[in-house]
């Protein structure tokens, strides 16, 4: 076993480790009669031997199971999944195909690292203060995270795929789901993109909105990213992107309880990824609700399709 922490696992001492740690430990021990602590620096260890035992495995290896998937697909790294004990579980209804790893989510590492940027960090620049701390919910491999970090703020990025936080320069890094987020600090700016608000798990939305408000400082913003007006209606739609590759949003089904299994396709000439995934749509006034029902009130809608959203503590 490796005790050293690889740089490519960023795990931040937070209580989620510890806990994930303790999940590790027993898996390996069996169940113990008595209670288990584990100090960080352990914690980190078992993290690192999972690592450890992921890369000696190959880039498609399977030294760990994940659950919930079949593996047809064949593209699934064991680095890719969520912990359970010593295995890993990708989120029910979500899935990723196509090169390298894929997180719990379907999101494809690779490619997040080649997705360009648009206008979004000046959207957020414009509408926060100059160099405010930003807790970015959800930072993939950083393509915010790098631009905001370009245009002067301080951003912690968090994110819970070890191999997305892996790509991320600059930012300190916290790897865990948000909805369990308790880092007991503040901060100016949460921000909440790429249009997590819509989890179709209603419970995970609310535990996604309410780790922004624990983290909020007074006087504060959450900056939320939605989902536009005809995203589920105007399908199959597809933009050739300038970049070189062209996305397709190929179906939005509903699988029950007002929820839509979204399928996305991202064609380069090298390589394509399919994402699918749960999505919940919400009107302005579901979305209103949404915040109301966590403490939060819509500040100003940024943009004039609605799409950016600054909230507020409500009273
Ligand atoms: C669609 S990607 C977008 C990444 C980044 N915001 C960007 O625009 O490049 C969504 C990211 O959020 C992460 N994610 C989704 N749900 C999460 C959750 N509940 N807890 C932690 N991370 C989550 C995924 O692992 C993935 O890296």
């Amino acid at each position: 076993m490796n005790a050293t922490v690889p740089k490519s696992v960023q795990i931040s001492p937070h209580r989620l480790s510890q806990k994930r740690a303790r999940r590790a430990l027993r898996a390996v021990v069996g169940s113990l009669p008595v209670r288990i602590a584990i100090s960080t620096p352990v914690c980190n260890v078992l993290l690192a031997a999972v690592a450890d035992q992921q890369e000696r495995s190959g880039p498609h290896g399977t030294a760990l199971t994940r659950t919930g998937d079949d593996g047809r697909h064949g593209n699934w790294r064991a680095g890719a999944g969520r912990w359970t004990g010593m295995e890993l579980k990708m989120r029910e209804g979500y899935e990723g195909t196509g090169p390298g790893a894929i997180t719990p989510d379907g999101c494809a590492v690779e490619l997040y690292s080649r997705l360009p940027i648009g206008e979004e960090p000046d959207i957020i620049a414009a509408a926060v203060p100059r160099g405010a701390h930003i807790l970015e919910l959800g930072s993939g491999v950083g393509r915010m995270t790098h631009a905001l970090l370009e245009r002067g703020f301080t951003v912690t990025a968090v994110d819970e795929s070890p191999e997305m936080l892996e790509r991320v320069r600059g930012a300190r890094t916290i790897c865990g789901p948000i909805e369990e987020l308790d880092l007991g600090e503040k901060f100016d700016v949460v921000l909440l993109a790429s249009f997590l608000v819509h989890a179709g798990d209603a419970e995970i939305r609310r535990g996604l909105l309410r780790t922004c408000v624990r983290h909020l400082a007074e006087g504060g913003s959450v900056l939320i990213q939605r989902e536009g007006e005809d995203y589920h209606t105007n399908v199959p739609r597809e933009r050739v992107d300038p970049s070189g590759f062209t996305l397709r949003i190929v179906s939005a089904e509903p699988v029950g309880d007002g929820v839509n299994s979204v399928r996305a396709e991202y064609e380069f000439p090298d390589a394509v990824w399919t994402h699918t995934f749960r999505a919940r749509p919400l009107t302005k006034e579901q979305f209103e609700e949404a915040l109301r029902e966590t403490g939060l009130r819509v500040d100003e809608y940024l943009t004039d399709d609605g799409i950016w959203v600054r909230a507020v503590q409500a009273a």
